[in-house]
């Protein structure tokens, strides 16, 4: 597959990540690292990279052409805080992340799978919760977001069933705005027509 070439210096080529990283020598400091999974064209990462200097963001997604994009955005931002990884989020997780390490989890609008046949396909079940819990520091945030009715509420069911995490938002199990919380391209897109978004907030505990 014939793929655009990504110069920019906040690109970690696939090469370096064969292994487990230095991210702290990645990042030139010793800040927290939150990850961002799917993070498309780079929208909501390079605005939470500006709300919080003090943390760097692992932006990755397996799609060139937004991982393209998202360096072109934090590159012309001046955002030393960002780096952005082409890889399928579980191998890489499982190569270059230490246990219990990361300071947040943000998931904004996988694919929803929406035909009843391929839902198995998603992205984010009691599983995988169970398995990102385990690279999670204690304290860490899990924001899962998504405009699709029924991810959303599967997701608000299942997190109380997963017993290393707190509800963050109870009584409630999700809402439908999270102050404080950027909008993606995608969330912006599905409000556009008139959608709501669902958003689930939990702590690592
Ligand atoms: C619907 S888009 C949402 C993009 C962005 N988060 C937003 O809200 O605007 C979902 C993105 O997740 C990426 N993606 C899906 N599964 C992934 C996985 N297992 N590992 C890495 N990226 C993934 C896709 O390539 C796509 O860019």
């Amino acid at each position: 597959m014939n793929l655009i070439p990504i110069t920019s210096p906040r690109f970690i080529e696939p090469e370096l990540l064969t292994t487990l990283p230095d991210w702290s020598q990645i990042f030139g400091n010793q800040n927290p690292v939150a990850l961002e999974i799917g993070s498309g064209m780079g929208d909501f990462v390079a605005q939470m990279a500006v709300l919080h200097p003090d943390w760097n963001f692992i932006a990755i997604d397996y799609y060139n052409k937004g991982c393209l994009k998202t360096c072109k955005r934090i590159d012309k931002a001046g955002l030393d805080n960002v780096r952005v990884v082409r890889d399928e989020a579980r191998a890489f997780l499982e190569r270059c992340i230490p246990p219990e390490s990361l300071r947040a989890v943000i998931i904004n609008c996988p694919d929803p799978w929406p035909k009843q046949r391929h839902r198995k396909r998603r992205l984010v079940n009691t599983d995988f919760v169970n398995f990102l819990g385990g690279f999670m520091r204690p304290g860490a945030d899990f924001y899962f977001a998504t405009d699709f009715d029924d991810y959303g509420l599967d997701v608000a069911d299942l997190m109380p069933q997963v017993d290393t995490f707190i509800n963050v938002l109870a009584p409630d199990h999700y809402r439908h705005e999270l102050e404080g919380y950027p909008l993606s391209k995608y969330m912006l897109k599905f409000m556009g027509e008139g959608k709501r978004i669902y958003f689930v907030h939990y702590r690592r505990c």
